[in-house]
């Protein structure tokens, strides 16, 4: 028995976890409630415990919480032991759950110390994904390289340039247990990213790779460009040294700010100022994250024109 049937999912249909506001109670429900697997990306814990109410109100069907670890505290990991299954990311994979535990990994060496680590399954995430991106391996290449050095049977779950039902199959064919996507549930009715990142989005990419928005989180992410990537990076994704020095500097401090500082600094950032952080613009928050934070997308966002709602987009990506 695979690990969907074990958990009782019906579609071999993930949506990614997405921090910050962007995969909230709305979104998670509606994958989940059509038969996929929805994820709660990660909050503030009692905004977490908030959201993972709403979607046990909202369905019956099983449900996933998103952490990264490098802000996971005991209050999130409390939350996280009452969805069906905790999806980590971000940092050395540690089982801190008794319950079903996958880690989304960019490398084989990561996929292995996740599972040595007593991980249920794994992610791979390939190089085409958007947000952070763990690895520099394309995902179809990194799901034969995984399979490869993985017992069989073990699962693995795949991430990053899944756009439609043509790219479930594909994943499916080359042997990944299910498929994860992001981008394109980013851009459902029911994701929470403003409305303006949605329609920037929708208007296409190319993305950039890049660390940028590294302030609290020194890390690789893919965003489309606006006004910050366009006054510190111009056309070239590497940015300043300098200020990937400042990042890596204040990381440490920064990771562990309380909740409303973060969500102050983060109100306060502006494109030309350099202490750029992580939180994407989301409906309701600061319109100014629009020009001054990450607008998280993968690849695929050039091949994605419109806005779907989440539950008939779940079931249209599993048809076969
Ligand atoms: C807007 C956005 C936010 C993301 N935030 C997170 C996050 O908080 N935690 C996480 O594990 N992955 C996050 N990711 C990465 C996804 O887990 C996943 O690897 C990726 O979306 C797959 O590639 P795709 O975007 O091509 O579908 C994010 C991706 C996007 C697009």
């Amino acid at each position: 028995m695979g690990l969907l049937d074990r958990l009782g999912v019906e579609l071999p249909v993930v949506q990614a976890g997405m921090g910050g506001g962007v995969a909230g109670h709305e979104l998670a429900a509606a994958v989940s409630d059509a038969g996929g697997l929805g994820t709660l990306g990660m909050l503030p814990p009692a905004a977490l415990r908030g959201a993972l109410q709403q979607v046990r109100s909202a369905t019956g069907r099983p449900v996933a919480v998103n952490l990264l670890l490098p802000f996971a505290r005991s209050a999130h990991w409390e939350v996280a032991q009452d969805a069906d299954l905790v999806v980590t990311f971000w940092g050395r994979p540690v089982r801190r759950t008794s319950g079903v535990w996958l880690h989304q990994c960019g490398s084989v060496e990561e996929a292995l110390a996740a599972r040595e680590a007593g991980a249920d399954g794994v992610i791979a995430q390939g190089v085409e994904a958007g947000g952070h991106v763990r690895g520099k391996t394309a995902a179809l290449e990194l799901l034969a390289r995984t399979h490869a050095a993985l017992p069989s049977g073990y699962p693995v779950w795949l991430a990053g340039g899944i756009a439609d039902a043509a790219d479930v199959r594909e994943a499916l064919a080359a042997g990944a247990d299910a498929a994860v996507l992001g981008t394109r549930f980013l851009l459902t009715e029911e994701s929470g990213a403003h409305p303006e990142y949605k329609r920037r989005a929708l208007d296409g990419g190319p993305t950039l790779l890049t660390q940028l928005f590294g302030a609290g989180w020194p890390a690789s992410h893919r965003v489309l460009p606006n006004a910050a990537t366009q006054r510190w990076l111009g056309g070239d994704p590497v940015e300043p040294a300098w200020l990937r020095g400042l990042h890596r500097a204040t990381a440490p401090l920064l990771a562990r700010a309380p909740d409303a500082v973060v969500a102050r600094a983060a109100a306060l950032q502006r494109p030309g100022s350099p202490l750029l952080g992580p939180q994407p613009p989301v409906a309701g928050g600061p319109d100014g994250l629009l020009e001054a934070g990450p607008l998280y997308a993968g690849e695929t966002v050039a091949r994605i024109s419109e806005l779907r709602p989440a539950g008939e987009l779940t079931r249209k990506l599993a048809a076969a």
